[in-house]
């Protein structure tokens, strides 16, 4: 359903982020893209919903061409794609509510989002979407006032309420404790499963990765050195694709028995 064809991404600096990525995700398929710093992970999921401006190869959603569209055509492309960031891009002094809400300013005009008058239905998805993930309470507290975790929970209703058939999710753990991760990692992959949802995840931390999702792609320099299950990740792997990293000190130790339990 998302395809990337010989992707490439040259920045203005020389530097060579993407070379020639072939990528291939089904409908429903959640991957995590894993990769030292630098690697090119977030100018990958960039250049899907086109905030990077691919420099060559093209970019299918379905059966249409993302790297061709012109501005009215990709605003619209982008409604199918939601984006989740590390938690602080949030805007600070609106509300929990109005910061979901915010995720349907591709589907409601600029004066009607300008005044924050949005349709009655967007309002109860709001309100159901917070239930989901447990911020019900929150919904009028000002996002200055929330813990990271809880920070995140309102950027995944905030790209879940523009209703993508992807997502794509940039570091989503990236400054949360290795607990409130873990929670956020099962959110996101539990709600992809309920939903149907494809999902690329930008991720650092290989066990975190390894832990919850059936797909993992290893980037290095760009080029795509690994694509498979978590479990054929053996050190001589990681090794190749984090290099002189030490990528071992990136693992968390298990310690809550029960995985599946809500914590
Ligand atoms: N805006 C930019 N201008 C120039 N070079 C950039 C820019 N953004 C990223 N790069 C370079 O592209 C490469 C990949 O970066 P990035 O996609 O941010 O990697 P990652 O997300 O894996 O850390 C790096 O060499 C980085 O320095
Ligand atoms: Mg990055």
């Amino acid at each position: 359903m998302l395809r990337l064809n010989k992707l490439v991404k040259t920045y203005r600096t020389g530097d060579k982020a993407l070379q020639e990525i072939d990528l291939e995700v089904p409908e429903g398929q959640v991957l995590a893209l894993i990769g030292p710093s630098g690697a090119g992970k977030s100018t990958l999921i960039r250049c899907i919903n086109r905030l990077v401006e691919p420099t060559g190869g093209e970019v299918w959603l379905g059966d249409q061409e993302l790297t061709g569209l012109g501005p009215g055509a990709l605003r619209k492309a982008r409604r199918e794609m939601g984006m989740i960031f590390q938690e602080y891009a949030l805007v600070e002094r609106l509300t929990v509510m109005e910061n979901v809400l915010s995720g349907r300013l591709g589907y409601v005009g600029f004066w009607r989002s300008f005044l924050r008058r949005y349709p009655q239905s967007d309002v109860d998805e709001a309100f159901r979407l917070l239930d989901r993930v447990g911020l019900l309470q929150m919904a009028d507290k000002r996002a200055d006032e929330l813990s990271g975790g809880q920070r995140q929970r309102v950027g995944i209703c905030r790209a879940l309420i523009q209703n993508p058939k992807v997502l794509l999710v940039d570091e989503p753990t990236a400054s949360l404790d290795p607990k409130t991760s873990r929670q956020i990692m099962r959110l996101i992959t539990e709600l992809c499963r309920e939903r149907g949802l494809a999902a690329i995840i930008n991720i650092h931390d290989v066990a975190l990765a390894q832990r919850f999702v059936p797909r993992v792609v290893g980037l290095r320099m760009g080029e795509i050195v690994y694509d498979g299950p978590p479990t054929g990740l053996t050190p001589d792997k990681l090794t190749e694709i984090y290099g002189e990293e030490d990528w071992e000190a990136t693992a968390e130790p298990e310690d809550d028995a029960a995985p599946e339990a809500a914590e």
